[in-house]
């Protein structure tokens, strides 16, 4: 904490990387490209919690990671686990994971092997992971996460082949000369095709939805709308279709979850396109919520999320909480335990609504602990508590479990019961 407010207190990005240990400047130095191709935060995104962020903060400086896992949290492998729990309950449990953060983590490695049946690649299967040019991929990370999940029989999700965040730059600065149709295909082509039998489901599009945007149909004016038409959608999901014709392919999008008039909005533009989709025949399996939510929040979560996964469930198609994590930035008490008291009744909150329906499948977290979680990486998280690492998710920053972990175990459990 000190040598991170000392950081940010020097003001200088050169300064605040330099201090830091050998190991994290390249790292970080990647991390603190200068904003120049990050459009400016739009008021309807801090729910999204998914804009580039105008500025990077480096990580909280939590000492080094335990040798091996705390003995209460080695107590709850096997029986006790969240994937047995979930898998008794009718679900998958799995988490977000950073290979960076696994390759050089023992005890990491050992709690996710542990708690978790699926894993999500949290950055390395974007474009901007992937591609470092126009002709070639680069799978060297997403290659040691799938050689993880498969050493310790876990099944992969596949995140993401189209989303406005992760555009590389070389393709946005080529796209007037280039044929961002047929890059699009080909993409989708190889990735699909390489980890085709391996993928449990592929989130084909990310994020297509922002009414703020002003067009009729709610779509977000991104890259891939502005290059290659509305159709961008189909086209993708017929893509994938080819590539692997077994493989679950869902659509997945924030700010559904609260009974708010925007997130109403919102959630009535993703009805309408999967409408849409279904009346021309596009391949498609599942919806995912991403399940960003906050403690502390004005809005609750109740009737609008119940009938959208009603909705969803009516046309046939299955539900995955994809991105499960509850900021705290609001909560203004810096009590530790009254923060964690907040987080895991905001978990209990959103999961007695979201698990009530047959149709949820999967329950995912983004993240594992609050050693690493994306919700500190900017302001847009962490607007008022800029120096304060989040306590977001089920294991804290040593690998203990956090109230949110038995609040979560305890909401699978009672899945279907009085
Ligand atoms: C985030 C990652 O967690 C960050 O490390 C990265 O810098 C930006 O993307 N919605 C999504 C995810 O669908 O892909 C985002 O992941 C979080 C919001």
């Amino acid at each position: 904490m000190a040598t991170r407010r000392a950081l940010l207190a020097l003001g200088s990005r050169a300064a605040a990387v330099a201090m830091l240990p050998h190991a994290s400047r390249s790292l970080l130095a990647q991390l603190l490209t200068p904003a120049a191709q990050s459009p400016p935060v739009r008021p309807d995104e801090m729910t999204a919690n998914s804009a580039p962020q105008p500025e990077r903060y480096p990580p909280p400086d939590f000492g080094p990671p335990p040798a091996t896992l705390p003995a209460a949290t080695a107590a709850l492998r096997g029986a006790n686990s969240l994937k047995e729990h979930a898998r008794r309950s009718g679900l998958i449990a799995g988490a977000a994971v950073a290979a960076h953060d696994l390759q050089s983590d023992p005890a990491l490695q050992q709690l996710v092997a542990e708690q978790y049946a699926l894993l999500v690649p949290e950055n390395e299967l974007k474009w901007r992971a992937l591609r470092p040019t126009s002709t070639t991929f680069d799978f060297t990370h997403s290659e040691a996460l799938f050689a993880f999940a498969a050493q310790h029989a876990m099944q992969v999700r596949g995140h993401t082949l189209v989303w406005h965040n992760s555009v590389p730059d070389w393709l946005r600065k080529d796209a007037a000369q280039s044929n961002v149709r047929q890059l699009l295909i080909d993409h989708i082509r190889t990735v699909v095709s390489r980890y085709r039998g391996r993928v449990h489901s592929w989130d084909v599009v990310n994020e297509a939805i922002f009414p703020a945007d002003g067009q009729p149909d709610g779509l977000r004016k991104s890259f891939w709308y502005e290059t290659i038409g509305p159709d961008y959608i189909e086209l993708a999901y017929r893509t994938a279709r080819e590539a692997d014709p077994h493989v679950k392919l869902s659509y997945n999008d924030y700010g559904v979850e609260y009974d708010s008039d925007e997130n109403a909005a919102r959630r009535a533009s993703i009805l309408a396109l999967l409408e849409r989709l279904r009346q021309k025949n596009v391949p498609l399996d599942a919806v995912g919520v991403q399940s960003h939510i906050k403690a502390g929040s004005p809005n609750s979560i109740g009737r609008g999320l119940t009938d959208y996964i009603q909705a969803i469930h009516a046309m046939g198609l299955e539900v995955y909480l994809t991105e499960l994590d509850v900021n705290e930035d609001d909560i203004a008490d810096d009590d530790v335990a009254h923060r964690d008291q907040a987080v895991a009744e905001t978990y209990r909150q959103f999961l007695h609504i979201a698990l009530a329906s047959p149709a949820v499948k999967l329950m995912l977290t983004w993240g594992v602990s609050d050693r690493r979680t994306w919700l500190n990486d900017g302001p847009t998280h962490h607007r008022k508590q800029p120096n304060r690492p989040q306590r977001s998710l089920p294991f804290d920053a040593q690998y203990l479990p956090t109230p949110a972990y038995f609040a979560v175990r305890d909401c699978i459990d009672r899945r279907f019961k009085p």
